[in-house]
């Protein structure tokens, strides 16, 4: 596996004919990463990595700085796993001086659940940073977690909006085994914070089984999930259930619904989320 730094490098490696799929990420790679990695081995004859912490995304400065990092590591997980090319742009590559465009998708898919608590400017700089890549890159397809469910679906509006002739796939959250999702931010928990962070999985896990035993009464659904939260001392900032494609508040549980969890353990802010499947609805459209 080679490491690329820049854009005119990579388009020379680019070869008539082949196929090229994209795994964008911050690095600190994990099990998740790995798994998009692996799923992109099976969808094109080249496999490329995109390691760039991305400032323009990040709401909280703090945050920023403490991302981890660690990119000989990456480069070691991303090879073991498929990958043909590590692209590690510079600041500079991406952003380069007198750099004045931002990529914006407007309306509830960013302004809503992560959008409404760390601000829709997030999402802006999700959406100018992936143009750029899938601009840098041009691959045939990308691919994205499901971890982060409002990304992926700001980002296939995105795609879609602009006639961007790329494919989007997104594949399933990986979990430890004790339900933890898996990110990159999760180092950053002390042994305490970890054994709390818990309360994310099990608040989904509690309104699956509430969902499967067939409650379709939102409030009661959510009630079902923050109860399992409370033992854990952990206040969801959100804690909401929304119609899978357009983020849209919904009352009952009769069809796939997206439910979404948000809170700070310790000095870390965790995501998760799950689709909830009606008891007796045919099921999840591989979306989870
Ligand atoms: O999901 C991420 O790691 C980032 O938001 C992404 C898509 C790599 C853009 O910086």
């Amino acid at each position: 596996m080679r490491t690329i730094r820049t854009v005119a490098a990579l388009r020379a490696t680019r070869r008539d004919g082949e196929t090229v799929a994209l795994v964008p990420t911050m690095g600190y790679l994990h099990d998740g990463h790995l798994a998009l990695i692996r799923a992109a081995r099976q969808q094109a004859d080249q496999v490329v990595v995109s390691l760039f912490v991305n400032p323009r995304q990040f709401n909280d400065p703090s945050d920023l700085d403490n991302y981890p990092r660690d990119e000989q590591r990456d480069a070691a997980l991303a090879s073991d796993a498929g990958a043909d090319f590590l692209f590690a742009p510079t600041p500079d590559e991406v952003y380069p001086p007198g750099f004045a465009t931002q990529v914006r998708v407007g309306g509830p898919l960013t302004e809503a659940l992560e959008g409404a608590h760390r601000g829709a400017e997030h999402f802006h700089g999700v959406t100018t940073v992936v143009t750029k890549l899938l601009n840098m890159v041009a691959p045939d397809v990308a691919l994205f977690g499901q971890k982060d469910a409002q990304q992926a679906l700001v980002i296939r509006r995105l795609v879609t909006d602009l006639d961007m002739p790329v494919r989007i796939e997104v594949v399933p959250t990986v979990r430890e085994p004790d339900g933890l999702a898996l990110s990159s931010r999760n180092v950053r928990l002390g042994d305490d914070d970890r054994r709390r962070a818990l309360a994310l999985s099990r608040a989904l896990r509690a309104a699956e089984g509430t969902v499967a035993a067939g409650t379709t009464d939102a409030a009661q659904v959510l009630t079902a999930a923050r109860a399992a939260m409370t033992p854990f001392d952990v206040e969801p900032e959100y804690l909401a259930l929304v119609d899978p494609e357009d983020l849209s508040p919904v009352g009952t549980v009769d069809q796939e619904t997206l439910l979404a969890v948000a809170a700070l353990v310790g000095p870390v802010r965790l995501i998760d989320n799950t689709i909830l499947v009606p008891a007796g609805s045919p099921g999840t459209n591989g979306r989870h």
